[in-house]
């Protein structure tokens, strides 16, 4: 089977490095790439990583890519990233008979319209925080006024990770309220915003891997979304990932099974836009239980860094099997052991980095027993390695246990080498701490 990944990042290097391990596997592509993934793959130019901010060009890429995939009579793509699921490259693919693992254009706005997924959530009872959404900021404002902080205001819209002020005071609400709906920080994402219910908890990430109407999950994984240890400051793509989590109990799983995924599976079903591709659920685990804090339409970035390494299953057959609507008849089988994977970022992310530091020490850790580096923003200059992006490199390890995966995770960050390599020191940490 001749397969092309789409994306650049670690969660897509991660896919590849899984792929390459199918025996039904012959060939592997991916676009763009990145020089980690073309160690395993063909990279091809074709810019399918353009932001949604840009439809134009991106739809132009996707025609490209469909073009090359017809040529090279690829059985079957992957895509890693958001925007071009929220751009129709499924469906876009599958009109000239490819097969390709997502969903559509309109399934995917579970995750690239939050109205949508509120909307659908709340007419089928998932649990998840109460919410209204308003297209005028004067109304929004009454609104937030009347119901106090803490609070949480959203742009419904794509917002690269950033759209969601959690807001401990009415100002800070309110403050929000005005850059996303009248200085319009977010662009169009911020037409329309959400405002939501605070919600107390731990937050997991729980993957379902759907076929529209069967599903298969993946161990539960927590992210680590903030730059800051003890998980303060601002926001990032995520600085790392472990799993799989306990704080996710099987009755939770069996739980958030019962009253999310199989309710909203089949509703979509129903309304004519069934899901395939990966159901990320971000939950967060209240005292009445975990409820939806978003849905995303792909596999989690870092999270996948840490599941894939888990999953004994052999992925390509799991793609198929979704591709072929027989997910049902899948097995999927997780590694009973720990993963942690510690991303390594560029002095000042999330705001903006330097690139082109050279990378050393990757070749004393050839070889280690479960230690994998996965490239996120690398780039190949005249032979050397060089930084590339906020996040360059994760760092994953397994071992039989959490603490032990933890720890040949920090060995293997210790050897790598750039100028003002960053990395979270604390990873893992809620599962770590003694329990009260
Ligand atoms: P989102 O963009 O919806 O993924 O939100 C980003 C982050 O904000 C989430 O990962 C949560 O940590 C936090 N968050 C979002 N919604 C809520 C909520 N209703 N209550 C508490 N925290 C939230
Ligand atoms: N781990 C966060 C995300 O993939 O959106």
């Amino acid at each position: 089977m001749k397969v092309l990944v789409v994306g650049k990042g670690g969660r897509e290097h991660t896919l590849v490095w899984k792929l390459a391990q199918s025996p039904q596997v012959a060939r592997l592509y991916a676009a763009p790439g990145n020089p980690g993934i073309a160690a395993l793959a063909e990279c091809v130019d074709i810019r399918v990583d353009t932001p949604i901010t840009q439809p134009e060009k991106l739809r132009a890429e996707i025609l490209r890519l469909r073009d090359f995939a017809l040529a090279q009579h690829i059985d079957l793509t992957i895509v890693g990233p958001d925007d071009p699921l929220a751009a129709g490259i499924v469906d876009c693919f599958r009109e000239k008979g490819l097969k390709i693992f997502g969903p559509t254009q309109a399934a995917a706005r579970l995750e690239s319209s939050k109205a949508f997924a509120k909307d659908l959530m709340a007419s089928i009872g998932v649990p998840t925080a109460t919410h209204r959404t308003f297209t005028h900021s004067a109304e929004a404002a009454a609104y937030v006024r009347a119901q106090g902080a803490p609070i949480v205001v959203k742009a419904s819209g794509l917002a690269a990770g950033k759209g969601a002020v959690v807001a401990r005071t009415e100002e800070e609400a309110l403050e929000a309220l005005a850059q996303i709906m009248e200085q319009r920080i977010f662009g169009s994402s911020g037409a329309e915003v959400v405002i939501e219910e605070f919600m107390e908890g731990e937050e997991v990430s729980l993957f379902a891997l759907c076929d529209g109407e069967h599903y298969q999950l993946l161990a539960p994984a927590q992210d680590h979304k903030a730059i800051g240890e003890g998980d303060t400051g601002p926001n990032t793509g995520g600085m790392g990932a472990y799993a799989p989590t306990p704080a996710m109990t099987p009755e939770l799983v069996a739980q958030a099974e019962k009253r999310i995924i199989r309710p909203v599976l089949a509703e979509m079903k129903k309304s004519g836009c069934p899901f395939e591709g990966v159901l990320y659920c971000g939950l967060m685990l209240t005292a009445q239980g975990p409820k939806v804090v978003e849905f995303n339409a792909r596999f989690g970035d870092p999270e996948t860094q840490v599941l894939l390494p888990l999953l004994k299953t052999d992925l390509a057959e799991v793609f198929l099997a979704a591709c072929e609507h027989r997910l049902d008849q899948v097995r999927i089988e997780m590694s009973p052991q720990a993963a942690v994977c510690v991303a390594l970022a560029s002095a000042g992310y999330p705001g903006p980095v330097k690139n082109s530091f050279e990378i050393t020490g990757l070749e004393s850790l050839d070889g280690k027993e479960e230690l994998l580096v996965f490239h996120a923003g690398t780039a190949l200059v005249e032979g050397r390695l060089v930084t590339a992006g906020g996040r360059v490199l994760n760092i994953t390890a397994l071992a039989d246990d959490l603490p032990g995966a933890v720890a040949r995770a920090y060995e293997g960050v210790g050897r790598v080498h750039f100028e003002g390599a960053y990395c979270r020191r604390d990873i893992a940490h809620r599962a770590l701490r003694p329990k009260k």
